[in-house]
């Protein structure tokens, strides 16, 4: 168990003070980020509490509770009342299985949620015509949502589905995949593409996370159990709030 001296040591080795530009707090914020990111403080450790912070590293409480806030609200810290702050959860998904982002937030016991920012039907574009197996031109359905788990954003997604599959955005409440599923329609395979990037003004804005912060893209095509393509949606991830786990086996020969 970590102990508050040992947060502050390592706080200390990062002098702050001298290190980096921009405001102490945001100094700060990098900092504790960084204790976080190296695994010294883990899931739901406690942070020191604010005065011992502002006392042991000789900074002003103010600087502080700015450097904390703005880390709870990049959902890297979470603050329960009368208890303290402490590190958030990460949501950790194993890669070989094939679910819905509802299915994943309610087997954490989260709360998922979308925040609709585009519905609409038109004309698939190359790439999209492409990455479906379609015409150019056939008719899709485009879904732009927000993607929340107890109400904080985690991820922005943009699916395009065949109308011949989805007949309208209109027929989707929460979920996609309940909306296929009602149509038979629900995807049995996928393909998923991942890399790094960064979250640049606009996205960043959306998902409530500083200019420039990681993202993981996600691209998916998933098809039907006959091969036809049923959905290809490309998905950014808050980088600070995902996990992604694969399971290997060594060759058995
Ligand atoms: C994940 C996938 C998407 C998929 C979505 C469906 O987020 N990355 O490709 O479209 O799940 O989730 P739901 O059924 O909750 O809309």
């Amino acid at each position: 168990m970590i102990t508050t001296q040992d947060i502050i040591e390592n706080l200390r080795t990062r002098d702050i003070e001298n290190t980096g530009n921009g405001p102490l707090y945001r100094r700060l914020q990098s900092a504790l980020k960084a204790v976080i990111d190296d695994g010294v403080l883990q899931v739901d450790d406690a942070l020191p509490s604010e005065r011992d912070l502002a006392n042991e590293l000789g900074i002003s409480r103010v600087t502080v509770r700015n450097a904390m806030r703005a880390l709870v609200e990049e959902g890297v810290l979470v603050q329960r009342h009368g208890a303290g702050t402490f590190v958030a959860p990460r949501v950790e998904q194993a890669l070989s299985r094939l679910t819905s982002f509802t299915e994943d937030m309610i087997t954490r016991g989260m709360d998922p949620g979308a925040i609709w920012l585009e519905k609409t039907v038109g004309h698939a574009s190359p790439e999209e015509a492409m990455a479906l197996n379609l015409s150019p031109g056939t008719e899709v359905t485009r879904l732009r949502r927000l993607r929340t788990a107890n109400d904080k954003p985690m991820a922005l997604e943009y699916a395009v589905i065949p109308r011949a599959f989805l007949p309208s955005p209109d027929e989707v409440d929460k979920s996609l995949y309940d909306a296929l599923a009602k149509y038979n329609k629900k995807p049995e395979r996928a393909l998923q593409r991942l890399r790094a990037e960064l979250f640049d003004g606009e996205t960043a804005k959306i998902l409530g996370v500083p200019d420039g912060s990681a993202a993981l893209y996600i691209e998916r095509r998933s098809f039907l159990a006959n091969g036809t393509p049923v959905e290809f949606t490309r998905s950014y991830y808050r980088g600070d709030s995902y996990d992604f786990i694969a399971e290997m086996q060594v060759d058995a020969r």
